[in-house]
């Protein structure tokens, strides 16, 4: 496995590079979040990911330009993603919350938008994504993804890209860069992963900390206890040797500092096999078996 670090990023289908350690915010209260975004930032991650159902995209961004202010760290190096609501997914929807979080940020550009989940049937879940292929072509997006996708969501968007691309000439489909899905030890799911990877498509893990639901978990412990390391850095530790992209969230400062200390001990092969439980517990919605 190729060394990590804090800094580590991998390419994107895009052209453009992720930050691999993000910094989740959902439940993140609007009155905090510009103070923890900063105190993220300060501790080393470079990415944040915000949504538009978490309500928190403006104090979100305010923390990063207090902190570019303060360190003269360019844009450029920095990276914000948000979503397009589940509820009501469709192209005119997902035109207009783009241009909304642009104008709460007061950012020049996003560097990811996502769909947030497959809701809302065919022609709604394909209107949002031409929406999102729309603000890449316009510069208000870098690159775009989709999240909660299940393997036949995946397929049918595949589809549609590849019909666009064949009438309309290369690129005009969309270039799929990122599936955000839940993902732990407890939640493997093979099935999507095999199919982003086989594409170049970045997973991201969210709840990667399972919610705080496994704390207790008698493999966590003992491998906290082998290498010195909290249950939480264990889980982090397995997300990123599993080459995904993880997005521990937390308002405590000290635990936004621990969950980026996870560079200086390496699960071994025999670790991250006591981890493979083989299980489908979900701690969250999961909208990758939806049918509609
Ligand atoms: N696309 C989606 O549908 C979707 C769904 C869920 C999440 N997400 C993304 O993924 C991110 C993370 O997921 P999540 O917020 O569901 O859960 P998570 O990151 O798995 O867990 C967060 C919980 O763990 C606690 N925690 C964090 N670090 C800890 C530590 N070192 N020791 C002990 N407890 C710790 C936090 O408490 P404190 O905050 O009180 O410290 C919070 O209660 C979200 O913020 C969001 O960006 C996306």
């Amino acid at each position: 496995m190729a060394k990590l670090d804090i800094n580590t990023k991998y390419p994107m289908n895009s052209g453009f590079e992720i930050p691999v350690l993000g910094y989740g915010v959902y439940q993140t209260p609007a009155d905090e979040a510009a103070s923890v975004v900063h105190h993220a930032l300060k501790t080393g991650y470079r990415h944040i990911d915000s949504a538009v159902a978490y309500r928190n995209e403006a104090p979100s961004s305010a923390g990063m330009n207090t902190f570019m202010k303060e360190t003269n760290i360019p844009r450029g190096e920095l990276f914000f993603t948000s979503k397009v609501p589940a509820r009501n997914l469709n192209y005119e929807n997902a035109k207009k919350v783009i241009d909304e979080t642009l104008n709460k940020t007061g950012l020049d550009y996003i560097d990811l938008y996502l769909l947030h989940a497959p809701y809302g049937g065919k022609q709604g879940r394909l209107g949002a994504w031409r929406a999102l292929v729309e603000a890449v072509e316009a510069g208000k997006i870098r690159s775009i993804g989709v999240s909660n996708y299940g393997v036949h969501h995946l397929e049918e968007l595949e589809q549609y890209i590849k019909e666009t691309d064949a009438k309309q000439g290369k690129g005009k489909g969309g270039i799929l860069s990122v599936n955000q899905v839940e993902l732990h030890p407890w939640l493997a799911r093979p099935d999507i992963v095999d199919w982003c990877k086989a594409r170049g498509v970045v997973v991201e893990a969210y709840s990667p900390l399972v919610q705080g639901q496994r704390a207790k978990d008698k493999t966590l412990a003992m491998l906290s206890k082998k290498h010195n390391k909290t249950w939480a850095q264990i889980l982090i530790r397995w997300s990123l040797q599993k080459g995904f992209v993880p997005l521990p969230k937390s308002v405590t400062k000290s635990r936004i500092e621990d969950n980026a200390n996870v560079y200086d001990f390496e699960l071994s092969d025999e670790d991250m096999k006591s981890l493979d439980t083989g299980e489908y517990s979900p701690c969250t919605w999961d909208p990758t078996t939806s049918r509609d």
